[in-house]
């Protein structure tokens, strides 16, 4: 796993930005793994803004979006299909027919569930997947104990995730307890992985991901079996890695064939 630590937030939206710009200006028909939630943010206003001038086209690009809530119309502005509309869709200039957000309203979720995985395996699967991580180490919303051989399904939101993205609600009642999510199984099928992370609430999570013994209990640190997963976070977020200086040393010596 490669670990990137940047001094601002804004720096690692920057760096994973340019990470997915260039899989996308090496295949005009890539296929993107889409997060929610904050963390992301940075990520796609970046993109938009070489959309809008222009150095970078999302045409004929494919994405799907790594989890959805339950007991939530789509309309709803909160839902993960609204999100990643007006973050994702609108200001990359996607085609919406091309991407796909779990559906946590279908009457047979484990139908529409086999669906999305058959869906990303005939697009060619994902070439790269954005991913967040929870205070608790959840990957898409994968929470703790989540099977490493799991598939998109409907969970169960932990406690302390609802409580999180109470945020976003007008109250905690409002924050749905189930969501459809890509298994870390599907997650771990991208042909590349970029989780991006700021700010110290993170910090623990990503020591556990990063440094941490390989352990359901932290989802994230599945990664460490993965051929090519690139870490970037700020500096806060890193701020509980025991290897923080070497991670830095290894970026700033990295041959230029890798970059
Ligand atoms: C969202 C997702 C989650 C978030 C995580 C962090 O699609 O899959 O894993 O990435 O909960 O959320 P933020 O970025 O809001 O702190």
């Amino acid at each position: 796993m490669e670990v990137v630590i940047k001094q601002t937030a804004d720096e690692v939206g920057a760096l994973a930005a340019e990470l997915i710009g260039r899989v996308v200006e090496s295949k005009p028909r890539a296929v993107i793994g889409l997060a929610t939630g904050s963390s992301p943010l940075a990520i796609y206003a970046d993109l938009a803004r070489r959309v809008a001038d222009g150095t970078l086209d999302f045409d004929g690009v494919r994405g799907f979006a790594l989890d959805e809530y339950v007991g939530i119309p789509e309309e709803h502005p909160q839902s993960y299909a609204s999100v990643i509309r007006t973050e994702v869709v609108e200001p990359l200039r996607m085609d919406p027919t091309l991407v796909r957000v779990p559906d946590g309203r279908a009457i047979d979720i484990e139908v529409a569930c086999r669906d999305y995985e058959q869906a990303i395996a005939d697009a060619g699967g994902i070439d790269v997947q954005i991913l967040g991580i929870g205070a608790n180490g959840h990957i898409g919303f994968n929470e703790p104990t989540s099977s490493f051989a799991s598939r998109t399904r409907i969970k169960t939101l932990a406690p302390t995730t609802r409580a999180d993205n109470a945020r976003f609600f007008d109250s905690l009642d409002e924050v749905p307890t189930h969501c459809v999510t890509q298994g870390l199984g599907t997650i771990m099928n991208a042909r590349r992985l970029v989780l991006v992370a700021q700010g110290a609430g993170k910090a623990d999570a990503i020591a556990a991901a990063v440094e941490g013994p390989v352990s359901s209990m932290c989802p994230a640190s599945v990664l460490q079996f993965h051929e090519h997963a690139t870490v970037i976070i700020d500096e806060a977020a890193a701020s509980k890695l025991r290897l923080a200086d070497y991670y830095t040393y290894t970026y700033d010596n990295k041959p230029s064939w890798q970059l």
